[in-house]
């Protein structure tokens, strides 16, 4: 059975990753909104990717015996003023989630959580591609700065991004994204 610390660790993580999934989701509809569909596609694959991370945790809760209880969520931002900002901010949300991750192995630690370190080592490459992902495309975005046909380009390349992991609330499926 899952400790209360632990638990009450990964119930906020829930939370931090759903909020995660919906600043993304503000993200989408701003990117539509300048006609940067490629840059929307892309956060819509990192919507997806944000609600699997929350279920991971859900699951994980749900089968060592834990009741979950879902927190309030937060509005992060909802606008901004340029195509690059919106990429500053994932980066910086996607540092913070790592302190979080790295803080619940610190808690797995102390209570002796040998089942939960397995998942949360997972958790700790993936926030490796996580940072990685975003800031790419801040170097890229400052690369180009004014260029019009270069915002065009990368919005373009943003676009075919492939996101293949099934339903995130179907464990089967989306315990392809390993
Ligand atoms: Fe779930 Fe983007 O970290």
């Amino acid at each position: 059975m899952i400790s209360k610390k632990m638990f009450d660790a990964m119930k906020e993580q829930i939370k931090n990753e759903m909020e995660s999934a919906y600043i993304y989701l503000s993200m989408v509809a701003y990117f539509h909104s300048r006609n940067l569909d490629g840059m929307a596609h892309w956060m819509r694959c990192q919507v997806h990717e944000e609600t699997i991370h929350a279920m991971k945790f859900f699951d994980h809760i749900i089968n060592r015996g834990g009741e979950v209880v879902l927190l309030d969520l937060k509005q992060l931002k909802l606008t901004w003023k340029n195509p690059l900002e919106p990429w500053k901010d994932a980066y910086a949300h996607e540092q913070f989630i790592t302190a979080k991750i790295h803080n619940l192995l610190k808690v797995a630690r102390k209570e002796n959580d040998y089942t939960a370190e397995p998942m949360l080592a997972w958790f700790v490459n993936e926030q490796i591609e996580e940072e990685n992902n975003t800031d790419k495309v801040v170097r890229q975005l400052e690369m180009v700065g004014d260029s019009k046909e270069g915002l065009f380009m990368l919005d373009r390349e943003l676009g075919t991004r492939i996101f293949v992991a099934g339903s995130p609330f179907d464990p089967a499926a989306y315990n392809l994204l390993q």
